[in-house]
């Protein structure tokens, strides 16, 4: 059968949201079983083999697309390489697919790595989080996975621990500990906020905050919670062309 993705997306509707979701399904389905080089053929990260690999590893199980991935899987080298003290987080992990290419690239099984989920999809949605002009894109409990699957993806890694609840509820079960890494990709302001002011007293010198969410449109609530965050710290925020974060803690 001939594909073409001007024939794809020809049959969807003109609703830039489901022709995002068209644009990222003819991607998971079409490319990439063929490798990343079909996807961006003349960027290195595409022609790894070790992401090749692990994507195709991963599978067709949605989660964040192959740039954002390659970008944790980088950070995630930097943190093995850095060897800080501290365990690492994540706030919003769906079905896995940001853990498995940060824990691919973290090797280290000895450190927990503590996962922050409702599995029960998004919080409330308010008013900073509405890409202006739109009324009707998120709605709360959209996304949700159940945390059975979440694990059965992760069950090759051994170092996580789940700590299923609405953000900050459980964030007391690691008020004592200290963290290297956290990922931040709960696309609303608030459980985005709660986690700044919960882990940046807690991130290690040179430890990294990471946001999935920080340059796209469509969160609006998110970016406000890091601008807004940050506004009185001595760190910046680098924002990523793939619409990612980086903030490196100062100190030490
Ligand atoms: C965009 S998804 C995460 C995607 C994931 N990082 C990946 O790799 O595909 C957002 C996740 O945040 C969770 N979430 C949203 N708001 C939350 C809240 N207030 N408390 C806990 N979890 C929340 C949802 O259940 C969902 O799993």
């Amino acid at each position: 059968m001939h594909w073409s993705l001007k024939n794809y997306l020809k049959r969807h509707s003109k609703d830039p949201a489901v022709r995002r979701r068209a644009m990222n399904k003819f991607f998971e389905r079409r490319l990439r079983p063929h490798g990343l080089h079909l996807y961006k053929g003349h960027l290195n990260w595409a022609l790894s083999g070790e992401l090749n690999a692990l994507h195709a590893t991963w599978g067709d199980v949605p989660g964040v697309p192959a740039d954002r991935c390659a970008f944790l899987h980088a950070v995630g080298r930097i943190a093995r390489e850095r060897a800080l003290d501290g365990d690492t987080a994540e706030c919003g992990v769906r079905y896995g697919k940001s853990t498995f290419f940060l824990l691919s690239a973290l090797a280290s099984p000895d450190k927990p790595h503590h996962i922050f989920d409702s599995f029960e999809g998004l919080s409330a949605i308010g008013a900073r989080d509405r890409p202006a002009g739109e009324t009707k894109r998120w709605q709360a409990g959209d996304i949700a996975v159940g945390e059975d699957v979440t694990r059965g993806n992760l069950a090759a890694f051994s170092n996580c621990v789940f700590h299923k609840g609405w953000i900050p509820e459980r964030f007391p079960d690691v008020a004592d500990r200290r963290f290297a890494l956290v990922h931040i990709d709960v696309d609303l302001y608030q459980p985005t906020r709660d986690a700044l002011e919960f882990f940046y007293p807690r991130m290690v010198p040179g430890g990294m905050i990471l946001c999935d969410d920080y340059g796209f449109a469509s969160c609006p609530g998110a970016t406000q919670a890091f601008d807004d965050f940050f506004a009185d710290k001595p760190e910046f925020i680098l924002p990523i062309p793939t619409g990612q974060c980086w903030v490196e803690k100062r100190g030490g």
